[in-house]
């Protein structure tokens, strides 16, 4: 649990604009992924890659009510997620009793460094203000097991510098993939693949964004060439 008193006030505003939506938001998305075939197309690559390397488990950070956890779970990876907010956190152990769900933020994760094979954070970076992401991506790295996987799920833009949009919960950024990348390549990353679509009809305006990215196996300095794919 992160404490109210000394978190910045962006995380306690997220926290409290998603646990007065939850219900509302586990009724709206509990299936989309069923049509989303691009998104499952992703998934399933980021769970052969991870359990190629099988180098731990895998965290859904910002995870919701938890659907995709229980599709990283179907998939046959070792899943848990962490939320920022107690109410998806309930709804999630609700709906999966048989799966492990905390409370967190991926500003400071209660997990050791390099236990994790994966991080999927689908859709959860989006409130994070710019200016506090890079931290948040070494802090991915940092949880990250060498050789492990990311992949982010994003609303997509065009323009080099993120915009501001009124999502309808709270304050929301989208992204470029070449700036999001570069944020990534910074804080230590290599690309492996990215997918960047038109809405679907159901969806806002905006164009969707994944980022497949991979922590090299010789760290940030390391000279020896990356051949684990
Ligand atoms: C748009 S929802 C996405 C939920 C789910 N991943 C999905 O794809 O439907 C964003 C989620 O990220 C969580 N979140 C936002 N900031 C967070 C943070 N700093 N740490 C952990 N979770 C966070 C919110 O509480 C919310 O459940």
């Amino acid at each position: 649990m992160v404490s109210a008193v000394t978190e910045p006030s962006v995380l306690h505003e997220t926290r409290a604009a998603y646990d007065a939506v939850a219900s509302l938001y586990a009724e709206l998305f509990s299936n989309v992924l069923e049509i989303l075939p691009l998104e499952r197309a992703m998934l399933a690559a980021f769970a052969e890659l991870v359990q190629a390397h099988d180098s731990g488990p895998v965290a859904d950070i910002g995870c919701g009510p938890g659907h995709v956890t229980a599709h990283l779970h179907a998939l046959g990876l070792t899943a848990f997620g962490i939320d920022l907010s107690a109410e998806m956190v309930a709804l999630a152990r609700q709906a999966r009793p048989d799966l492990r769900f905390d409370e967190g933020s991926m500003t400071a994760l209660d997990v050791a460094d390099g236990a994790l094979g994966g991080i999927l954070a689908h859709y959860s970076i989006i409130h994070t203000p710019p200016r506090q992401l890079p931290a948040v991506f070494t802090e991915f790295q940092r949880v990250l097991a060498p050789g492990g996987h990311l992949l982010l799920g994003f609303f997509a833009g065009d323009d080099p510098l993120p915009q501001e949009f009124d999502h309808k919960v709270t304050l929301a950024y989208r992204w470029s993939p070449d700036s999001l990348m570069e944020l990534l390549r910074q804080a230590g990353f290599v690309e492996v693949a990215r997918m960047q679509r038109e809405p679907h009809e159901n969806e806002r305006q905006f164009q969707q964004g994944q980022l497949l990215v991979r922590k090299p196996q010789s760290g940030l300095l390391g000279p020896a060439p990356d051949a684990d794919q």
